[in-house]
């Protein structure tokens, strides 16, 4: 018989399929939705043996590979390359050689878009789905009769720290691509006309939001990614296998590990773009203008960005402060700016 102290709490976690004749004996009101008595397929071709939750978790997981061979190849072209070169416009024919591979028809929607509604949407029906069961079983008459509504705590799946990450990062990236992708698409000659130095120009001319946005950016993103992918390896802590006393320790082990791997790639990632990218200065001429208008284009924070930064430079040094009241000729930021001064 083994004692007490052999004996271990476990974490509660989802059972990802309940054998049928296990679930229809004991979950009689499941029966009819979601465990059909043949083994045969639906219109879709998919096994009718798996439920709703089986496909979810697969797409999920599976649609957070091609962000990875994407991630890989755009963390080389945006930090390793600009490392190794040590210059943006020497850098800039790498980002053009594999542009191909991730933009246009049919690999944009292909690797980028559709896996990333994917990703987020896929999480998010699990959650609906998992409260939906969890009300089923646990008394959804009950909440009501207390005047709880649907959105109340009760029901709900925990959120999970790279759930709460992925929160985070999903408008950061939706933010990322808006600038880089929609924006330049609505000028003359399109993306054609962005590049590594399209990015620069911003770090020169508004250093504050620049280094605000992807700093937050890099951060939650490394970090989403790397706990995501200890996850679908069963590596994160709560995964481990290791029993008793050295439980603890095993645990502590894979945090201080995984989150030792996140801040690398982060550095990474930021040692390249920051250290090369950001200090390679303004666009010139013409080409400035166009950049200028395309960040003028940022949803209510193109208007005050350069009144943000100007506050920064005022605050930091106020000789450069007025090198950059004279970057913008917008006859309403120009009245902000007199006021500022
Ligand atoms: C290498 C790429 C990625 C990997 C390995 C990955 C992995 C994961 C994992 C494992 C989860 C589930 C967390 C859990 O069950 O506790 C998750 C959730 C999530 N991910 Fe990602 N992810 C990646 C990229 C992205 C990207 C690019 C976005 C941004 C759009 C994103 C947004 C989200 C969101 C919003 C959730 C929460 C869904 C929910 O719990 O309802 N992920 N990701």
């Amino acid at each position: 018989m083994p004692d007490m102290q052999e004996l271990q709490e476990m974490e509660p976690s989802p059972v990802e399929e309940t054998p049928s004749q296990v679930r229809d004996s004991y979950f009689d009101m499941e029966k009819s939705s979601t465990s059909p008595p043949n083994n045969g397929t639906n219109f879709l071709g998919l096994s009718n043996q798996h439920g709703a939750l089986y496909y979810l978790q697969r797409i999920q997981k599976y649609s957070s590979y091609t962000f990875t061979a994407f991630g890989l190849a755009h963390i080389t072209n945006t930090s390793i390359i600009p490392l190794i070169t040590q210059s943006v416009p020497a850098s800039e024919p790498y980002l053009l050689l594999t542009r191909p591979y991730y933009q246009g028809l049919p690999a944009e929607p292909l690797l980028i878009i559709i896996p990333l509604w994917a990703h987020v949407l896929s999480g998010i029906a699990m959650r609906v789905y998992r409260r939906n069961l969890n009300a089923k079983k646990y008394g959804d008459d009950e909440e009501s009769e207390k005047g709880k509504g649907y959105f109340s705590n009760t029901f709900w799946p925990k959120v999970s720290g790279i759930s709460k990450l992925g929160f985070q990062f999903t408008p950061l990236l939706i933010g990322h691509i808006f600038i880089n992708r929609i924006i330049p698409k609505q000028f003359p000659g399109g993306s054609s006309n962005v590049n590594l130095s399209y990015v620069a120009h911003a770090f020169a001319k508004h250093p504050a939001m620049s280094f605000a946005g992807f700093s937050a950016m890099l951060t939650v993103g490394c970090f989403h990614m790397t706990w995501g992918w200890a996850k679908w390896l069963g590596w994160t802590p709560d995964q481990t296998t290791a029993m008793g006393g050295e439980r603890e320790l095993a645990k502590k082990r894979r945090w201080y590990i995984i989150n030792g791997l996140a801040v690398a790639l982060t550095a990474l990632w930021m040692a390249g773009s920051f250290g090369v990218i950001a200090r390679a200065g303004a666009a010139p001429g013409w080409i400035a203008k166009q950049y200028d208008e395309m960040y003028r284009m940022i949803p209510v924070v193109g208007k005050w960005i350069s009144v943000i930064d100007s506050k920064v430079f005022l605050w930091a040094d106020q000789g450069n402060a007025l090198a950059t009241f004279t970057l913008h000729n917008d006859p309403d930021l120009l009245t902000l700016r007199i006021d500022q001064i």
